[in-house]
């Protein structure tokens, strides 16, 4: 028997999944580890937790599945985007890593764009604008603000590529993580030796560019045997979390997208060309398909919204669900229900992290809008998924602007769950969406990398083909979708009406410099 493992190193936690070719589940299993905020709008872990977590979810799989050490062909390492492992000569962390949702380096996005010669420039040599959570910001900040580290750097690795040094000592990433650093020409799909130039960065600093099911390296004698596998174990490039994901939801043709409602939300769509949005307001990025690109938006708090009212104004909710044995989102999502589509004119902006698509505005905040006394809790609770779910319409109204088509909406993550989401997302999405057999996200997309990387496939969409299917579909229903439609327009005027505002915010709590 052939199998294959994928290693996603999450934000929360690294998982580690075992399947079978025809993509079975083995076993997976998730350990976590603590996330760090020195100042506010900083956000950093310690590379040295995602290790220790990939040793121990390996050797816990391997038991668990109970797979003899022989039969695993290969590994795929999937994980956060965007951080920055900085190592010296020496191959050792200089600092903890700075991760995909730290704020801190607004400045040195200014100071990309002003060396790049402009947006427009930038955008033409990387296919994005500098955005504060990508790693080339990460690296002027660095250089800016910690000259001595800066003079110690010889190598910039991304979470899951330091996780691969670690694993086959060598220093590698593939062309979709290495779209978020904001430093890899995204037509050619390797380092954009024009920009480096602007930033005055060695190019020598990055690792070794391969496509996402190439072979990169492999397991060295000494790891492979502490993780209890053979020396030699193939690992294939992997994915960023979002390409790697997008692979497990079977996104691999024109016309599929997928809206992933978890933490954070994303909306991602194939393309077979590089498509770019002048605007710059979703991300233009390598697929983890071979010669294939991506557009996506990303909303930070989508998922992220509901969990923060659960746990901030849901805990009447959570003991009921607790004594009657159901989830709490069952339990909120049931009294959503008793509240009519549009919540009578309640809106939430779930803003709570700042906004990726389309604002990138780090000030933004959330709100509520339309609060009268005839609103109760179903009201509130609802308003807070619907502004989730409108925010993601956000980033496909851009997607479907740039003329690429949408003809199958996947749902995953949280928000595919519950049936009431679902039906709300199809409602705001305005057309059918559906769910599919695979929800192991992109740990299960990685492992078919490596499946297709080390012969089991002979490409990533015939590993797809052969592994995923869509098992359920909701319909809109035609007098929701008339109401979200109206009210719609209304709630990207409540953003720009408050931006001014949520900046005010930002000066005056001392986050806004
Ligand atoms: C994608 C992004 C997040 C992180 C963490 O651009 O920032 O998806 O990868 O999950």
């Amino acid at each position: 028997m052939s199998v294959y493992l994928g290693i996603d190193i999450g934000t929360s936690g690294t998982k580690t999944l075992a399947i079978r070719q025809d993509g079975t589940i083995l076993a997976s299993t998730t350990v976590e580890y603590p996330l760090d905020t020195p100042q506010p709008g900083w956000s950093e872990q310690n590379p040295e937790h995602w290790w220790q977590a990939t040793v121990q979810s390996i050797r816990e799989v391997l038991a668990a599945g109970k797979i003899a050490p022989a039969d695993v062909k290969g590994i795929g390492l999937s994980g956060q985007m965007h951080g920055s492992v900085f190592l010296d000569r020496d191959k050792k962390v200089i600092r903890p890593a700075l991760l995909w949702n730290d704020q801190r380096t607004t400045a040195e996005c200014a100071e990309i764009e002003s060396r790049a010669g402009g947006r427009e420039a930038l955008i033409g040599m990387v296919a994005n604008p500098a955005l504060t959570g990508f790693t080339a910001p990460k690296i002027l900040w660095l250089r800016n603000h910690e000259p001595r580290n800066f003079e110690r750097l010889t190598q910039v690795l991304l979470p899951k590529d330091y996780v691969r040094f670690r694993l086959t000592g060598e220093f590698a990433t593939e062309v979709s993580d290495a779209s978020g650093t904001l430093l890899l020409d995204v037509r050619k799909r390797n380092w954009s030796t024009a920009l480096l130039e602007k930033l005055s960065l060695d190019a020598a600093l990055l690792p070794k560019v391969y496509e996402s099911e190439e072979v990169s390296g492999k397991l060295t004698k000494d790891v492979a045997a502490q993780l209890g596998l053979p020396e030699g174990v193939p690992v294939v490039g992997g994915g960023g979390d979002q390409a790697a994901g997008a692979v497990g939801n079977g996104i691999v043709r024109r016309g599929a997208i997928s809206a992933t409602m978890g933490t954070s939300g994303v909306v991602f769509a194939h393309s077979d060309e590089v498509q770019v949005d002048p605007a710059g307001r979703v991300h233009t990025f390598c697929h983890a398909v071979r010669g294939k690109w991506h557009v996506m938006g990303v909303v930070l708090s989508a998922g992220g919204s509901l969990q923060w009212y659960r746990n901030q104004l849901g805990q009447m909710e959570s003991s009921v669900a607790k004594s009657i044995g159901q989830d709490a989102y069952e339990v909120l999502s049931a009294q959503a229900g008793q509240a009519p589509a549009g919540s009578e004119g309640l809106y939430f902006l779930p803003y709570l992290s700042g906004e990726r698509t389309p604002h990138a505005d780090p000030h933004a905040r959330g709100a509520w809008i339309g609060l009268s006394l005839r609103h109760g809790r179903g009201h509130l609770v609802r308003s807070v998924m619907e502004g989730a779910t409108y925010a993601m319409r956000d980033c496909l109204e851009i997607i479907k602007g740039m003329q690429i088509p949408v003809n199958e909406i996947r749902l995953s993550g949280g928000g595919a769950r519950g049936k009431f989401w679902r039906q709300l997302q199809a409602d705001i999405y305005g057309q059918k969406v559906c769910t599919i057999n695979a929800s192991e996200g992109p740990a299960f997309g990685v492992a078919l990398l490596a499946a297709t990387g080390t012969g089991a496939y002979k490409s990533v969409e015939e590993a797809c083909d052969a592994t995923i299917k869509v098992v359920d579909s909701v319909d809109a229903n035609s007098t929701a979708v008339a109401a979200y439609n109206a009210a719609y327009p209304l709630y990207g005027r409540l953003y720009r009406s408050l931006k001014g505002d949520f900046a005010d915010i930002a000066r005056l709590v001392g986050s806004g410099k």
